[in-house]
This record gives structure tokens, C-alpha cells and sequence, in this order.
């Protein structure tokens, strides 16, 4: 792959969505620990962050043991600004623009193979057609060796609610972007994801692909188990906000993991 970056709907939203780590209930109490726990102990190992984005999740593999960590991202302001970081904070996380939907022919001496775990947090809602979806699980299996290794990523659950302010007691909105008569949401329909932070309301468009869809791409990648996972509430979210702030969410995520391991067979429900 060579070095390439465009701009994005992302550009300027690499602070507000730092914000979004420590101001969404969402993002600290039920995402991170589900993560953490899914991707489980990362010693010594090398770990490719697809759509690293400002690179929060960069920091905190390697915070969390990995040896190695390279964060990818199309976006120049949000590449722009995990470098700052790096720059002052010295965490040992290498940043690279790349458009991760679009793997390049040929040897990638690099990247190719290199890659005990591949991250991709919030990265595959934003494939805008099924090509780049395929072209973004190709990415992932292509940066593991032949002979195994894990894609970890959170995929825009494609059950999520849609009703203007389901989710609004969770600092967030997710709409459907055109609008439509019908309540089922069709293959690859563009939603409007629109966030509040303390400073600022922001809004960028995702899409919606169905379990096939994402299964698909994943098994003609070189996946052969499937695992999708319910994010939970950690304790400490449940002592400070309670079970009925976090029912609604919970009876209808907007986001699940999909743990895709290479070198097993079957997929799990
Ligand atoms: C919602 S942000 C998530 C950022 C980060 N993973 C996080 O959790 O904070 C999605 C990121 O994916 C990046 N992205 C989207 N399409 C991409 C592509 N084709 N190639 C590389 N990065 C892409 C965007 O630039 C953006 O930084």
C-alpha cells in the first residue's frame, strides 16, 4: 500500500471525537471494557489499527501491552493530530495514511503478514459500498500471517433503532439519512450518526450492512470463524448511572464486535 490520505467528512473532527472518550457513557463504560475484554492480553505482540482515526485506540493497545502498533487512517486532520500526540507523549504508536478499502496489488513488505491482531474500531459503517466493505476485511486478513490471527472490529449493529432520539439519552442520534416511508432500512443506506460533545454537535454519515453482508466479506477475506458480540455495561457504568439508564441501549445496541478469527472452521451464532 502507499502512503495516500483525502480528506473526509473526519478532517476537523479529531477533538471532538477525543471528547467523545471521556464524555459519552457509551464510549467509556460499555465500548472500552468490551474491547478490552474481547481482545484479551496483548503482550508482545504487533497490533494494526484500521481507521486509528485520532488514535485512541492506538495508544491504548500499546498502553495495554502490544509491542508494536501501527494506527492507518485516510483522514489528514485525524492523522494530523494522532501524530501530534505522539510527537509529545512518545507512546510508540507509527502512523500511516492509507486508504484501508482499497488494498493495492503486489507485495506490501511492510504491512503484509506482519500483524498478530488487527483493530478496526468503528471503521467498516464507513465503507460506503460493498466493494470497499470487502476491500476492508482483504486489508485486515492480508496484514495477519497465513497461518492465523484476529480481525477485532465494531460494526454499526444493523438493528440499531433509527427513531429520531432513541438514543438521545446517550449523547448521540442515528437517523436515516434519506428519507424514507418504509421501517426496514435497506443494504448500504447511508444513516447520519450525529454526536454532542461538551464544545460541539457534530454529525457524519455512516452506512448500514446487514450480518451477511459483513459475514460475507469477512469469509471471502480468508475468515473462517465468526464471533458477534454484545457489548456490556461495566460495573462502575451500573453503580453510576443505574440499570434503567442503560436498558434501552442495551435492548438495542448501535454497535456490535465482530471477532473474525483465520485458520478455524464454523461460525458462532
Ligand atoms: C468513527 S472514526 C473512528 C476512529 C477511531 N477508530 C476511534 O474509535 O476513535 C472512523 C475513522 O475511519 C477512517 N476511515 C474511514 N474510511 C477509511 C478508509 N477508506 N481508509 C482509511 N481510513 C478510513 C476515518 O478517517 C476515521 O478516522
Amino acid at each position: 500500500m502507499k502512503e495516500i490520505t483525502m480528506s473526509s467528512q473526519f478532517d476537523d473532527l479529531a477533538r471532538p471525537y477525543e471528547s467523545t472518550v471521556a464524555s459519552m457513557a457509551v464510549r467509556k463504560h460499555l465500548e472500552y471494557p468490551s474491547y478490552m475484554e474481547a481482545v484479551g492480553e496483548l503482550g508482545g505482540l504487533a497490533v494494526l489499527d484500521l481507521g486509528c482515526g485520532s488514535g485512541v485506540y492506538s495508544r491504548r493497545l500499546r498502553k495495554w501491552g502490544a509491542e508494536r502498533v501501527v494506527g492507518v487512517d485516510i483522514s489528514e486532520g485525524m492523522l494530523a493530530y494522532a501524530r501530534a500526540r505522539e510527537a509529545e507523549e512518545r507512546i510508540g504508536v507509527e502512523y500511516l495514511a492509507r486508504d484501508i478499502t482499497n488494498p493495492l496489488e503486489g507485495p506490501d513488505a511492510d504491512l503484509d503478514g506482519a500483524f498478530d491482531l488487527v483493530a478496526g474500531v468503528y471503521v467498516s459503517p464507513y465503507a460506503p459500498t460493498v466493494n470497499q466493505l470487502h476491500g476492508l476485511f482483504r486489508t485486515a486478513r492480508r496484514a495477519l500471517p497465513a497461518t492465523g490471527g484476529r480481525f477485532v472490529t465494531y460494526a454499526l449493529n444493523p438493528e440499531a433503532a433509527t427513531q429520531p432520539g432513541y438514543y438521545s439519552d446517550y449523547d448521540f442520534d442515528l437517523v436515516r439519512a434519506e428519507p424514507s416511508g418504509s421501517r426496514t432500512v435497506p443494504e448500504g443506506a447511508p444513516l447520519r450518526l450525529t454526536v454532542t460533545v461538551p464544545e460541539r454537535t457534530f454529525s457524519v454519515i455512516a452506512y448500514r450492512w446487514s450480518r451477511d453482508v459483513q459475514e460475507e466479506a469477512a469469509h471471502d477475506a480468508g475468515f473462517t470463524r465468526l464471533r458477534w458480540i454484545q457489548p456490556h455495561v461495566s460495573e462502575e457504568g451500573l453503580r453510576l448511572h443505574g440499570e434503567a439508564y442503560w436498558k434501552p441501549y442495551l435492548d438495542c445496541p448501535h454497535t456490535l464486535i465482530l471477532d473474525c478469527t483465520t485458520g478455524q472452521t464454523g461460525t458462532n451464532p
